[in-house]
């Protein structure tokens, strides 16, 4: 468990699967702070605009990686630790399993090796609760199809496919820390079910659930 009464709960998955929207959604029903990476603090939203704007120099796999770590590690210190040592409750869309994901598996660089660079930037703080909303490639790529694609929106289903793969990965072996909901389903549905898991695994927020 984290420092102070705060947990932090991590919303992960593909591109497309809905956890931005139940992210929203868990956070108001919590009354926790909602943040995101990349690209949450200044330092972030420099770092998130290298890394996922067009017409930018493409950081390969490896800088890719440390970017992201950099991002990550100014997040915690600048807003996850601060919030939850006040005894607030923090819910993130995405946070080191998006790493694993999409650096370790998508782009192939193995989760194993991104492990202490990733332990690293985190300084410690792991996800009390990592809620994989996961949904086949296909519906998450017709969810995404009216916007404009970012940098690794645009990389080809293989990328995508592995990157799933590594979400149910984690959550296969790390079945305490990491908890799966069908994404497929309406908002209202998928929102129940991130809602039972967090009151299955953390308990009720103090003074939010009864
Ligand atoms: P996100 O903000 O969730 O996407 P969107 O703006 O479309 O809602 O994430 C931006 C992209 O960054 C997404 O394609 C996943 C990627 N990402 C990584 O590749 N590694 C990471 O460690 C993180 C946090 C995100």
């Amino acid at each position: 468990m984290n420092p102070g009464a705060g947990r932090l709960i991590a919303l992960e998955g593909i591109d497309g699967c809905g956890k931005s929207t139940q992210a929203r959604i868990l956070s108001e029903a919590l009354g926790a702070l909602l943040t995101f990476e990349p690209g949450a603090t200044e330092l972030g939203a420099l770092l998130r605009t290298v890394l996922l704007d067009h017409g930018r120099p493409s950081p390969g796999p490896r800088s890719e990686a440390l970017l992201m770590a950099a991002d990550r590690a100014q997040h915690v210190d600048e807003v996850l630790v601060p919030t939850l040592a006040e005894g607030r409750w923090v819910v993130t869309d995405r946070y080191s399993g998006s790493t694993v994901a999409y650096q370790g598996w998508g782009r192939e660089l193995g989760a194993a090796t991104l492990a202490p660079v990733l332990d690293f930037a985190a300084g410690g703080l792991a996800a009390d609760l990592a809620v994989l909303v996961d949904v086949p490639l296909d519906l998450a790529r017709e969810r995404l199809a009216t916007l404009a694609p970012d940098r690794l929106e645009r990389l080809d289903e293989g990328f995508h496919d592995r990157v799933r793969r590594g979400f149910l990965a984690q959550a296969a072996e790390d079945p305490l820390r990491w908890g799966v909901v069908d994404g497929a389903g309406t908002v209202e549905e998928v929102a129940a079910q991130v809602s039972a898991l967090v009151h299955e695994r953390l308990g009720a927020a103090p003074g939010v659930w009864s």
